[in-house]
């Protein structure tokens, strides 16, 4: 029998990105059955996988988790209650896998057995050539290929720490790991799922589970109707996946989505960056995450409740994996009193007031194209959200950043960016110093069209100033860039 697993999992166990199988699939590299792929047909195209070594997984966990801060904070381990459920299911699973090995042996025992009589009492070439092929074919059942057996322990193993989560009807999935509910755990894997307040009270992330085991791990005030229990829904904030699960629930699919919200929030940490560059974090409270799209931007407001409020529209710099923890990267404009105020008067623990989300959702489009990402100057700030939403969902068959800047402190971030490079097999970085005789969308489109002759496929994501970003729509589509496939981050570069 074909042992079949899914994309993410035979992605984890030979230690590359879904996007980097399913380029592979579609190329038809990797046979896939309905959307199962085989055990043998993945050791043919990763031959020299290397099993028992998790560095590459453990890379781009890492980057996972610096995506997301609240995950650092999480034990990594489930609990002992999900453990023991996990190994009675595998252990059910051995049972009958036993039974029905002997169920089939005892048949070819049989059918040997009347072979061989058949052959005593009608002496027959076929019967003869039939028990020669049966008897050899026995004898080979002990030649199971030594990295076979390794890969499948593996995944048992890794079935033992982590459950694999597939929604409907989007088809997207994800794993259950440590002590993560379903919402965290889909969130991370950069899921738009449907919820409110993350802790039981609102009933927006109710889901209903077609298969598989879930277990409540905290209490929730918010009452499912009996009906509703006996159709299988449960929280997505309160509950966890035990086995792998199959989970009808809700996505927002676009920006409209997302409910406007105003949460009174904290800086909770200011890191200059030379003279006028602040990276700002903002903590929500811990019951009233920000609920935002990748790509999107919130008015903040400084002092709040004074008659010396002020305020401005910012491009949010975090992942929407972790709406607790926001991050912003903001200049300081001497004419602008919100920058005045926030350089010169404002420390941590400070109130702020967050307004939003606002704008358009970066990646709503396809995730699994390959994806180009463009900034200009501080432009990077709206495309980091992007891209660690990407690295997050890990559809795409690859990411690739152009960053110009006018000067090499320019690249404020360069050491995160050559870290995405080196932990993700699917990403890479070309940082651009302005060009003293060239416009920067002339000088960027040269570095892509030295990159890609084809951009049929590609997706660009541009965050900069008004004439860059239009300069360089208009020489990509010179390049053959289907024009529905350049998208703009509003107000990324030039904040209110
Ligand atoms: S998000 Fe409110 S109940 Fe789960």
């Amino acid at each position: 029998m074909a042992q079949l697993l899914t994309v993410s999992r035979a992605a984890r166990l030979v230690g590359v990105s879904r996007g980097t199988l399913q380029k592979k699939i579609r190329k038809n590299e990797l046979e896939t059955f309905e959307g199962m792929i085989q055990v043998s047909d993945l050791l043919r195209v990763y031959p020299k996988a290397q099993l028992e070594d998790d560095s590459s997984l453990e890379r781009v966990r890492l980057i996972k988790a610096q995506a997301s801060p609240s995950s650092r904070e999480q034990p990594q381990l489930p609990t002992p209650e999900v453990l023991a459920t996990r190994l009675t299911s595998l252990s059910r699973e051995l049972v009958e896998t036993r039974q029905d090995l002997q169920h089939y042996a005892n048949l070819v025992q049989q059918l040997a057995e009347r072979l061989h009589t058949l052959q005593q009492q009608h002496p027959s070439v076929a019967v003869q050539s039939l028990l020669d092929w049966l008897t050899t074919e026995l004898a080979q059942r002990s030649q199971v290929s030594p990295r076979k057996t390794e890969l499948l322990v593996k995944d048992t193993f890794l079935r033992l720490l982590s459950a694999s989560v597939k929604v409907i009807p989007s088809g997207k999935e994800f794993f259950v790991e440590g002590q993560h509910s379903l919402l965290e755990a889909a969130l991370n894997a950069g899921l738009s799922m449907n919820y409110g307040c993350t802790s039981g009270n609102c009933g927006a992330c109710k889901a209903r589970v077609l298969s598989g085991e879930t277990l409540k791990i905290r209490e929730h005030s918010y009452a499912l109707s009996a009906s509703e229990q006996n159709l299988g829904y449960v929280l997505m904030c309160s509950y966890t996946a035990v086995t792998d699960t199959v989970l009808e629930a809700a996505e927002a699919q676009s920006a409209e989505d997302i409910p406007a919200q105003r949460i009174n929030a904290q800086l909770k940490q200011r890191t200059e960056i030379g003279e006028d560059l602040l990276i700002v974090q903002v903590q929500t409270p811990k019951h009233q995450s920000l609920r935002f799209m990748a790509g999107q931007s919130v008015r903040l407001t400084l002092h709040p409740d004074s008659a010396e409020a002020f305020s401005a529209q910012y491009p949010i710099a975090s992942c929407p994996c972790d709406g607790q923890h926001l991050q912003f990267h903001i200049r300081r404009r001497a004419n602008k009193a919100f920058t005045r105020t926030l350089f010169a008067e404002t420390q941590v623990g400070d109130p702020v007031r967050l307004e939003g989300p606002i704008g358009i959702c970066g990646l709503c489009k396809e995730e699994s194209a390959p994806l180009v990402f463009v900034a200009q100057g501080d432009g990077f700030a709206a495309l980091k959200s992007l891209i660690e939403q990407a690295v997050s969902a890990d559809r795409a068959e690859s990411l690739r950043l152009y960053w110009i800047a006018s000067e090499p402190a320019g690249h404020y971030m360069n050491n995160l960016c050559r870290a995405w490079t080196d932990a993700l097999d699917n990403f890479s970085y070309l940082p651009l110093l302005s060009h003293a005789h060239e416009p920067d969308a002339a000088w960027v489109a040269q570095a892509i069209a030295a990159d890609h002759a084809d951009l049929s496929r590609r997706q660009f994501h541009v965050a900069g100033g008004a004439a860059f970003v239009a300069h360089l729509r208009e020489l990509l589509i010179q390049q053959q860039l289907p024009a529905a496939q350049y998208f703009v981050l509003e107000n990324a570069h030039e904040p209110a």
